[in-house]
């Protein structure tokens, strides 16, 4: 009896010391999750809770931090894995999807997009959009004001993207363009950078590569049709109660989201069918062992103001149009009771689109529509993949043999077609 009692005593003192140090916080299924700290299928991922710095260091890469500063006065944090030799295979720049950051493409270890391409041989550049937890600084507006949240990725395609570019080229001797990849709303602001700021894309830009995008809205998820007409109500009630960063990083909101979506298992799962309400849920390509990844990694802030701007394209019967201020400064702004579409005629530079075939925000209808509307010059190819939802291009299960590599590949074949250029 004593010594059982010893035996049990001591199990409990090193399942304490083990959770201390380093409790295991992902598992593979989500019943392992109830008997996590000492179920074998459970681990402990460092990369859960690092910062991004941290991310690419931590793996063995070298990192270099820049700061710019937009026209409109943002101070954004653009981050570098530098090339390890000086023949590279050109600039790759990473630009994340709504409420992440540059942590999205150095968050899956060894086999994260950005780490695979330094090792391809790619000079790695990530930026980082107005609002998120690594550019969350502005010359004279407080982070915390109205003012600093009155942005949607109108202001990050036609402010955020000059501004990193520019950097980017000046950093590197102008020597090469840059070819971009972004994902959802990182797309969305590449949309209306290209059609905004042609003569600067096409001085700048080499190729985009597009994950997702979403820019007509006409087919996209019912839950997000249902809440849209509601966006200005949802708008003032947000602004009053200086809600407009929709995601601070460990406010109120993502205390919650941790205590429910990575460590109780019936309501982790949950979080995975409301997460898939909005951008599809294919059981098949989700791992249970990216939640927790998910949950941290994905709240580094968030302007409430995109996401009415979404509302509002998704209420005009799914227009890609500019932000709706109401008729009054409609017509002072734009000099039209509705506002203008982006013009996305305007759009030379080559585009190369991946969506995924059971993605519900990014559909396939839409997607499809818009790329068919782009002028000639600009579409340069389209690649479903099967089975995939609108997060599994972050997350999915065997993302970098699906998506990673692809997306590698179609920089390596663009390069070797367009070497003379
Ligand atoms: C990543 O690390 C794992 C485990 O160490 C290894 O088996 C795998 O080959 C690595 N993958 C790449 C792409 O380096
Ligand atoms: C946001 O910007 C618009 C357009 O410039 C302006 O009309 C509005 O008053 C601004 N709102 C805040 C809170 O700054
Ligand atoms: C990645 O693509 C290359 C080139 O097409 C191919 O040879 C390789 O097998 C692919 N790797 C994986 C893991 O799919």
């Amino acid at each position: 009896m004593k010594g059982n009692a010893c035996v049990l005593l001591s199990a409990f003192a090193i399942i304490t010391v083990v959770e201390c140090k380093h409790p295991n916080n992902v598992c593979k299924t989500f019943p392992d999750y109830y008997t996590r700290l000492t179920n074998r299928h459970c681990w402990y991922n460092p990369d859960v809770t690092a910062e991004a710095p941290q991310l690419v260091l931590s793996h063995g890469y070298q990192l270099e931090l820049y700061e710019v500063i937009t026209e409109d006065f943002y101070i954004l944090q653009v981050f570098r894995i530098p090339p390890k030799n000086k023949n590279n295979k050109g600039i790759v720049f990473l630009q994340h999807p709504s409420l992440g950051s540059c942590a999205n493409w150095i968050d899956l270890g060894n086999v994260s997009l950005a780490f695979l391409l330094a090792d391809a041989g790619y000079d790695v550049w990530m930026g980082n959009a107005r609002g998120n937890k690594y550019s969350n600084k502005h010359v004279y507006l407080s982070p915390n004001s109205n003012e600093y949240w009155n942005h949607s990725f109108h202001e990050m395609g036609l402010y955020d993207f000059p501004a990193q570019f520019d950097l980017v080229r000046k950093q590197t001797g102008y020597k090469n363009k840059i070819n971009l990849i972004s994902h959802s709303m990182g797309a969305t602001s590449a949309f209306v950078y290209a059609s905004l700021r042609p003569q600067h894309a096409s001085e700048n830009i080499k190729l985009f590569i597009c994950w997702t995008p979403v820019a007509y809205m006409k087919e996209t998820s019912p839950i997000a049709k249902i809440v849209a007409p509601f966006t200005n109500l949802l708008m003032f009630i947000v602004e009053r109660l200086n809600l407009m960063n929709l995601a601070p990083p460990n406010g109120l909101m993502h205390s919650i989201l941790k205590l429910l979506c990575t460590k109780i298992p019936w309501t982790m799962e949950l979080c995975v069918l409301a997460r898939g309400t909005l951008g599809g849920y294919n059981p098949k390509s989700f791992l249970p062992e990216r939640l927790p990844l998910i949950i941290y990694q994905n709240f580094a802030g968030m302007s409430a103001k995109a996401y009415a701007h979404y509302g509002q394209i998704i209420s005009a019967g799914g227009r890609f149009q500019f932000y709706d201020y109401g008729n009054k400064l409609n017509r002072l702004y734009y000099h039209s009771v509705n506002p203008p579409l982006y013009p996305i005629k305007n759009i030379k530079i080559p585009m190369s689109f991946m969506y995924g075939q059971k993605d519900i925000l990014a559909d396939e209808k839409d997607v499809l529509n818009f790329y068919n509307k782009l002028p000639i010059e600009a579409r340069y190819g389209v690649k479903k993949i099967d089975g995939y939802v609108h997060l599994d291009f972050q997350y999915g299960k065997d993302v970098e043999k699906i998506v990673f590599n692809c997306t590698i590949n179609i920089l390596d074949q663009f390069r070797s077609v367009n070497s003379t250029k």
